[in-house]
């Protein structure tokens, strides 16, 4: 009996651990541990009974007032703990409306793609069509029917990979050149296309050689076409791609389907002509090769060469994007460095 706690010890304790519960489930345990069926103030509770007559009522009294106060204590500091926890949870689920979207990134196009289409698109205006070849390439048509024979040395120019030799050897076109007999083969002139596409040539990779790389093919057939046509949308090509500014330069060349042959170059873009590393201090850069279709070859495909004459050229995409950006390593266009491309991409004149 003595050592039971007097209602007044059982409340000042009993209030002390309610107001310092600082979640629901601690109020719970404190539930059990005094109004609960084993509970301190329960016990007093049922001694109510056992007590002699004369103390009964008043400690009846003291015993209902507390269990009252108590109940009462809970369910307020429960309501403020349940309040306060449903605050937090609001204030850790807000959602800032005024908070920016984050960015969707687009993509964007593969800057080889995109200088073809850009390159295809200047000779469209220009009335050229677009036409596309094989890859895998019969020699034929890659060096027989260009006026390169299988034993002339200038085959060696273009460091072949073969593919077959049987019958009809079979190589990786090693320039778009081919789709100039497969054009002419199938169609009467007028011609108008160009052609880009991959090529292949078995060669050391560097800074400024692939062994893929691109090429955009032209070719115009028709009566009386001549040097002066070529110069002419040539020069107007070199104006739309590198700034209508551009001085132009064309000196003879040799390619063994074309003849006259030229080298066309413009004057650097970087400098004006003055020199500069761009252009090794010359003042001029070479875009392309061109020159006057040989006879011999529009006789192969079968055209009448009293009738018609014809021009055409053979550029690199990737080397006139060197050219255009002041980059200085082809290789870059086939690392897929995003950063690179996208940087590509952003600087797109
Ligand atoms: N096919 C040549 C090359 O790859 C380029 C060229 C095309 C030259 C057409 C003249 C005419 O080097």
């Amino acid at each position: 009996m003595a050592a039971e706690p007097t209602i007044i010890e059982l409340r000042a304790a009993a209030l002390t651990r309610l107001n310092a519960a600082s979640d629901l489930e601690t109020t719970r345990a404190w539930y059990r541990d005094y109004l609960g069926d084993h509970g301190a103030v329960t016990a007093l509770t049922k001694r109510i009974a056992s007590l002699p007559p004369e103390q009964r009522r008043a400690f009846g009294i003291a015993v209902n007032a507390l269990k009252t106060e108590l109940g009462a204590t809970l369910s307020e500091r429960q309501a403020s703990l349940e309040a306060s926890a449903l605050e937090t949870r609001i204030e850790s689920e807000a959602i800032d409306v005024t908070l920016p979207g984050r960015p969707v990134r687009r993509g964007f196009l593969h800057p080889t793609t995109r200088i073809i289409r850009e390159i295809c698109d200047i000779f469209g205006k220009m009335g050229f069509q677009t036409v596309e070849g094989p890859e895998v390439e019969y020699a034929k048509y890659n060096f027989d029917m260009l006026n390169i024979p299988a034993d002339h040395p200038a085959r060696d120019v273009w460091d072949t990979f073969h593919v077959e030799s049987g019958e009809s050897e079979i190589v990786l076109r090693t320039h778009t050149s081919p789709m100039q007999v497969r054009t002419m083969l199938g169609q009467q002139p007028p011609v108008r296309v160009v052609v880009p596409g991959r090529c292949y040539r078995y060669e050391a990779t560097d800074a400024t050689h692939l062994a893929m790389f691109l090429q955009v093919e032209g070719l115009a057939v028709d009566e009386g076409i001549t040097l002066a046509d070529l110069k002419g949308t040539l020069t107007e090509f070199a104006r739309q791609m590198f700034g209508p500014e551009r001085k132009t330069r064309f000196r003879c060349d040799f390619f063994p389907f074309v003849e006259p042959g030229v080298d066309f170059a413009i004057d650097c873009p970087q400098c004006g002509g003055k020199g500069c590393r761009l252009c090794k201090q010359s003042g001029w850069i070479e875009l392309l090769g061109a020159g006057m279709v040989h006879p011999r070859v529009l006789e192969m495909v079968g055209y009448d060469t009293s009738k018609y004459t014809g021009f055409a050229f053979g550029m690199g995409p990737e080397r006139l994007m060197l050219l255009k950006y002041g980059l200085d390593d082809i290789r870059d266009f086939y690392k897929n460095d995003i950063r690179w491309l996208r940087q590509m991409d952003r600087a797109w004149l």
